[in-house]
């Protein structure tokens, strides 16, 4: 076997060199998931920005492919989405063969130093080979800047009652809504949330989309937001609302957060995946991405995530839940019933690569932690605190944290479900934990760097508690499955 780079995951998609930011222009089209993303590929931290890509056929198993965008006369290629033009509105198309059409933003970094305040604009490319080669549409840009500083990220996608296109655009500490015939030409519809959410940073990244609550739509508007999440940096709020085609309107001015961890950021959906919404964000924060010690690839995504709404106390929350696609990486599954654990239980398994998921339900939880360990003393610690009400994740121990001031923390949760049982799955990859707390209510990301594999796991509970389910299911590598 070939010596892996370390801490590269094993079922996360990780360019196998050099940098990657947020994913872009998701797209299912034809049996296969497009996943291209920030990337500069003559370095291992961030530059001049192109679109690099991958496809899959389940979203857990990936090939990385050519380059798809270039930076060019206009700028970098800054995040955007993709979409498939199945009435090739655009006309990008040709006999029968719908285009798929990505819409990014341009960012020219020589009008930026001028500070006109007119760097960043937006512009398309189209494919007629689904997804192998791109090109850019010579009208670029198709929605100049009026004078925004930050004017960036487009998502767009059909909206059927009006039939035209919506562009969600994140500008500056506002959404603003577009909306076009035919993806080339752009009328402005409305503002939204300048007096509404957080603002500890610049907004990035938004998605808006529709859901089901009891049969009727609800439409969920992600913002990104760069610094200001709740456990520091970068992070992920959201809106639960309504949508009319022309103005979002929330139901309430609570500030929610997608993710609790400090790893999921600019996380958007999939275009094209039918009545799923599919998420995946990427697995890292501003504030330390780019000094993490990793070599010679520089970040990954988070696994794909299911977006559903649950109420709670009359309030509508975002629900995220790993795909069940991901179930094609289990091992033989341990199960256990009524597990009582004092004090500490091993968890000790055949399962030398430390990959795993494990799902468990607890009626009327006392504290209890996961801990992933190693025979150096580094330590990942996941739990739940009765007293707090909430979850955590301490990677104080975790290993390797020096390289940034603000990293060996312990990120804390809000437990939002008030059922009686507490249940929660956990994914861990070679330098990552995802939590996904009481179906995906509350849901924390982190990644750690440890001094070598945590392949130890055991569960702590100083006053006893009992698993009525415990499973232990072994994960193979992406490449192994
Ligand atoms: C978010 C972001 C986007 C921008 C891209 C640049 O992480 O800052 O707003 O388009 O990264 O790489």
């Amino acid at each position: 076997t070939t010596a892996r780079a370390e801490h590269r995951p094993r079922y996360h998609f990780s360019p196998k060199a050099h940098w990657m930011n947020d994913p872009n222009g998701m797209v299912y089209y034809k049996g296969t998931y497009h996943l291209f993303y920030q990337y500069y590929p003559d370095g291992s931290t961030w530059g001049p920005m192109h679109w690099g890509h991958a496809t899959s056929k389940d979203m857990v198993r990936w090939e990385e492919q050519p380059i798809a965008l270039y930076p060019d006369r206009l700028g970098y290629i800054f995040s955007g989405s993709a979409v498939v033009d199945v009435n090739n509105t655009s006309g990008f198309g040709k006999a029968g063969q719908p285009p798929l059409v990505a819409i990014f933003t341009h960012h020219d970094p020589v009008l930026e130093k001028q500070k006109t305040g007119k760097h960043e604009t937006q512009s398309l490319a189209y494919s007629l080979d689904e997804g192998k080669t791109w090109t850019k549409y010579a009208g670029n840009p198709v929605l100049p800047n009026p004078g925004i500083s930050d004017f960036r990220d487009p998502k767009v996608r059909w909206f059927e009652p009006q039939k035209k296109w919506i562009m969600t655009l994140a500008t500056k500490d506002r959404i603003t809504f577009y909306s076009s015939p035919n993806l080339k030409t752009w009328s402005r519809e409305s503002d939204f949330g300048r007096d509404r959410g957080a603002h500890g940073g610049v907004w990035e990244c938004p998605d808006l989309l529709p859901l089901t609550h009891n049969g009727k739509p609800v439409w969920v508007l992600i913002v990104n937001i760069n610094p200001g999440a709740p456990n520091g940096g970068s992070g992920t709020q959201y809106f639960v609302g309504d949508f009319d085609g022309k103005t979002f309107k929330p139901y309430t001015d609570k500030t929610k957060w997608m993710d609790y961890g400090t790893d999921n950021y600019a996380g958007v959906t999939f275009a094209n995946t039918g009545d799923r919404t599919i998420l995946m964000g990427w697995m890292s924060n501003w504030q330390y991405a780019g000094v993490v010690p990793t070599a010679p690839w520089r970040s990954a995504t988070t696994v794909p995530r299911t977006l559903g709404l649950r109420e709670v106390n009359k309030e509508l929350f975002l629900t995220s839940e790993p795909v069940e696609e991901l179930d094609v990486l289990n091992g033989e599954p341990i199960s256990m019933k009524n597990r009582k654990v004092e004090n500490r239980y091993e968890l000790t398994t055949q399962n030398e690569t430390g990959l795993f998921r494990l799902d468990l339900k607890a009626p009327n939880p006392t504290d209890f932690a996961i801990v992933l360990a190693n025979d150096r003393g580094n330590e990942v610690e996941i739990g739940y605190e009765k007293t707090a009400n909430a979850y955590y994740i301490d990677r104080t121990q975790s290993g390797k944290t020096g390289f940034e001031k603000g990293f060996g923390k312990r990120h804390i949760a809000p437990r939002l479900s008030t059922d009686s049982t507490l249940s929660l799955t956990l994914l861990v990859d070679v330098a990552s934990v995802e939590l996904f707390a009481d179906g995906g209510l509350t849901v924390m990301t982190d990644i750690f760097f440890p001094d070598k594999d945590l392949t130890r796991l055991f569960i702590k509970s100083a006053r006893g508690i009992t698993f009525t389910d415990l499973t232990y299911t072994p994960l193979k590598p992406a490449d192994e499955a």
